[in-house]
């Protein structure tokens, strides 16, 4: 797969999705679900948006012992999405114990991506919380090294930081940035921010873009320009 935008449905249910999705007759997006959408709607919400030629990313962030994350793996795998991740909080051995349980008979298997330290998570929060003294790029790139160490393909990082994990885990290693916004739009509530051309520029294997596209008045043309700023 190559460099391409996905797009954050962070909608409650499967009816405001399936309007948003409609508006897309041309080019089929790559859609994130998330947790909220997945639970709401459970596993059909990933068959159903499938059937209508999307590729998925499966964003639940799986995190428990080996042997439960093995077998849940199997199951989304099962749902064929293209993309799934866990946290790499889990160890090393919870990360091979996915990839084991992602891997279909006939050998292929989605895309396993980590996330390292939430972006929600500052050093502080993180020596007091969780005890990790290490300062945050030293434990980020550490939990990167563990994923590329347990055979995963990638991890979900902030293109400020897609260089530094290319440089450190390899060009091969995809980065799956948010915190994309246009140059001339509104950041929300994300605090760094590139613009889907500076993350082309930086290295980002692929741009997640929820509110940019879903907010806008013109949400096909919002995602248009972000495939010719970061694409082409
Ligand atoms: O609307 P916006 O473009 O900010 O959406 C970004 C998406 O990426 C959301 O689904 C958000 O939960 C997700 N995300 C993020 N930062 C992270 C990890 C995931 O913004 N570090």
């Amino acid at each position: 797969m190559g460099r391409d935008v996905i797009i954050a449905c962070d909608f409650a249910g499967a009816e405001e999705t399936f309007a948003f999705l409609d508006k897309f007759t041309g080019r089929k997006p790559f859609v994130k679900i998330g947790m909220e959408l997945f639970y709401a709607e459970g596993p059909r919400i990933v068959r159903s948006i499938k059937e209508r030629g999307h590729k998925i990313f499966l964003d639940l962030k799986l995190h428990d012992i080996p042997n439960t994350v093995k077998k849940t793996m199997a199951v989304l795998s099962s749902l064929d999405v293209d993309i799934c991740n866990l946290h790499a909080a889990g160890t090393t051995c919870m990360m091979e114990a996915a990839i084991e349980g992602l891997t279909r008979p006939d050998g292929t298997r989605p895309l396993l991506i980590a996330v390292t330290q939430l972006t929600s998570t500052d050093q502080e929060t993180m020596e007091r919380d969780l005890l990790i003294k290490e300062p945050m790029e030293e434990v980020v790139m550490h939990y990167a090294l563990n994923a590329k160490k347990a055979g995963l393909d990638g991890v979900v990082c902030s293109p400020f930081e897609a260089a530094k994990v290319h440089g450190a885990c390899g060009a091969d290693f995809l980065t799956v940035t948010p915190g994309v916004r246009f140059a001339d739009g509104d950041r929300g509530d994300q605090k760094r921010v590139m613009t889907p051309a500076g993350a082309k520029t930086a290295g980002s294997d692929y741009i997640v873009v929820g509110r940019p596209i879903t907010a806008a008045e013109d949400s096909v043309a919002a995602y248009e320009r972000c495939v010719r700023e970061f694409c082409d």
